[in-house]
């Protein structure tokens, strides 16, 4: 990936690769359509939504986009090689990860809090960082990079009773950097941590808007605008290890 260019389909086999982890998800979607714009291949992780990724795959299609999908549970650490093979096997090369899958469950110190510790660790902060080991051959081959989505509540200890989910997110975070230095000057490792995007749908309108209400920009943002720093790190070949709040003024206000 070190020179991108716009490919077109015309020219399937020098197209830069991209795995997207929860590529089905509200901002996976948003990313992989950005990604597919700028002419990558995009291989389709999914869990356990598998028809929302084939109906993901097929919009792709509609746009002239190429993509597969592949299955794997992230929270089995042991997965991670066989999805980096079947990349390999699919395409032969892998220019791009964006390590978007994430667990998103409050806290419950009462029942088998420490389960959930270990889940939520696994999915959110272990399997990026094995993914990123396993996949480093490939990705120092083509000067490629990571982009991990953290999220602004990694960095401000705020979100009650999420205790988990919000130092998960805060690993993922210091991984970005940890693995910044470790995996340079072949590889770059940036994250994107957005804000207020979407809501979980048992959100109230009274919290939305609370919600909203504490952002310097007073509105949430959108899965596109985290498209697009996706795009913006994966493209701008002197970055890295940064992290870019896409949060509307969140971490400010
Ligand atoms: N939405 C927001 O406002 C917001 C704000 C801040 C940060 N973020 C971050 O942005 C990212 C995307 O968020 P989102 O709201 O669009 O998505 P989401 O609804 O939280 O979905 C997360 C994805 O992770 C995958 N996943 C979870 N556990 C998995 C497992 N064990 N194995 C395989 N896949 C697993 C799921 O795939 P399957 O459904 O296929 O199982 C799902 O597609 C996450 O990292 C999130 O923390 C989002």
């Amino acid at each position: 990936m070190g020179m991108i260019s716009r490919h077109r389909k015309s020219d399937p086999i020098s197209s830069p690769v991209a795995l997207v982890t929860g590529a089905a998800s509200t901002l996976g979607t948003a990313i992989c359509l950005k990604l597919a714009r700028q002419g990558f291949r995009i291989a389709l992780h999914y869990g356990m939504s598998r028809e929302k990724t084939f109906r993901l795959q097929a919009e792709l299609n509609r746009q002239d986009a190429r993509s597969f999908t592949v299955q794997a549970n992230l929270s089995k650490t042991n997965q991670v090689s066989s999805l980096v093979r079947r990349v390999i096997r699919q395409w032969g090369r892998l220019d791009f990860i964006v390590n978007n899958a994430s667990l998103f469950e409050p806290t419950n110190p009462q029942k088998g809090a420490w389960d959930q510790w270990q889940r939520l660790f696994t999915v959110n902060s272990i399997t990026p960082y094995a993914l990123a080991q396993v996949a480093r051959p490939y990705l120092a081959k083509a000067k490629g990079s990571i982009v991990n989505i953290g999220d602004i509540y990694g960095e401000m200890p705020i979100l009650k009773a999420h205790a988990a989910y919000s130092v998960s997110k805060a690993g993922i975070l210091f991984l970005t950097k940890y693995l910044a230095v470790e995996l340079a000057p072949e590889v770059r490792v940036n994250a994107v941590s957005p804000g207020v995007i979407s809501f979980p749908e048992k959100y109230t309108d009274q919290k939305r808007k609370k919600l909203i209400q504490r952002t310097a920009l007073k509105r949430q943002g959108t899965p596109e605008e985290v498209a697009e720093a996706v795009w913006f790190l994966a493209s701008n070949q002197f970055v890295t290890g940064q992290i870019l709040r896409v949060d509307g003024g969140r971490f400010i206000s």
